[in-house]
């Protein structure tokens, strides 16, 4: 484990961390030294990402939580600052797609993914907040996509993504003299089980999308998420960081 650059005894709350970028995430902050509470609602998966992380002795714990239900993620932030103590750090990262032509978007298809990815994070940064204030200290991190410049067949998806750097820009504003920074990291695609169900001659054509020639990894989300929450990151707030090798330049539609 590398010597931490975090205070001993803090805490970080990850959201989604079951699988894909936000393990990576999670698992990237107990190497630093921060204890990680992991936030999902598939318990099954959380149960042996949450165990696959102490296996390497870190300290992780597991809430299984509907993100989209506001009793239920104060109840389970509640939960994770009595058994962990406190929270100083936010990574608000699940989120779901569910593409399909606009004219042909049921209102269900809407509102599951402006909830899972925007009203999650409207949810858990009001919950933590209050005691990020208190303490005088806290790092929000909010995880959008390169996809919302806008993406064919992407109207919900897209949105959301936008609504999600817009609340990272508010609420960045509101609380910057409270000592809570709040930023948003926008990534390209990424390396993940989906990504590997497309068709091989489909996932060489997004590689070739991408000007840097390669599939993001959750570990280059990781870095990012690190840099936001490093104590060297106090004077960077309402900023939305691309990590996309640059697709966001060359193709800013999908
Ligand atoms: N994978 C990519 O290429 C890519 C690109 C840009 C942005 N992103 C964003 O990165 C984040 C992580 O993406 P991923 O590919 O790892 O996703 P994923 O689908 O592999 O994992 C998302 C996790 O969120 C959890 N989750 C979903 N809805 C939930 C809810 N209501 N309550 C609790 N947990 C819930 C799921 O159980 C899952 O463990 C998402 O916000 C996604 O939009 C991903």
């Amino acid at each position: 484990m590398a010597a931490s650059r975090f205070e001993p005894g803090q805490v970080a709350v990850v959201t989604g961390a079951a699988r894909g970028i936000g393990l990576g995430i999670a698992r990237r902050l107990a190497n630093e030294g921060l204890t990680v509470a992991l936030l999902d609602r598939d318990g099954a998966a959380l149960a042996e990402a949450v165990a696959s992380l102490r296996q390497k002795d870190a300290r992780a714990l597991g809430v299984t939580v509907d993100l989209t239900d506001s009793a239920a993620v104060n109840q389970a932030m509640a939960e994770v600052a009595a058994t962990a103590g406190r929270i100083d750090h936010l990574v608000n990262n699940a989120g779901a797609v569910r593409d399909m032509r606009f004219l042909k978007m049921r209102d269900e298809d809407w509102d599951l993914v402006v909830d899972t990815n925007l009203r999650s994070q409207f949810l858990c940064c009001r919950a933590v907040l209050p005691g990020m204030i208190e303490r005088g200290h806290g790092r929000i991190v909010n995880i959008s996509s390169r996809a919302w410049l806008g993406g064919f067949g992407q109207a919900n998806y897209s949105a959301a993504k936008g609504g999600v750097v817009s609340l990272t820009r508010s609420l960045a504003i509101e609380f910057a003299a409270k000592g809570v920074t709040v930023n948003a990291i926008a990534p390209g695609i990424v390396d993940t089980p989906l990504f590997r169900d497309f068709a091989p001659d489909v996932q060489s054509r997004l590689q070739a999308s991408v000007p840097v020639k390669r599939i993001g990894t959750a570990d280059d989300i990781a870095n990012a998420v690190v840099f936001f929450l490093d104590p060297q990151a106090s004077y960077v707030t309402g900023q939305t960081l691309y990590v996309c090798g640059g697709r966001s330049l060359s193709s800013p539609s999908v």
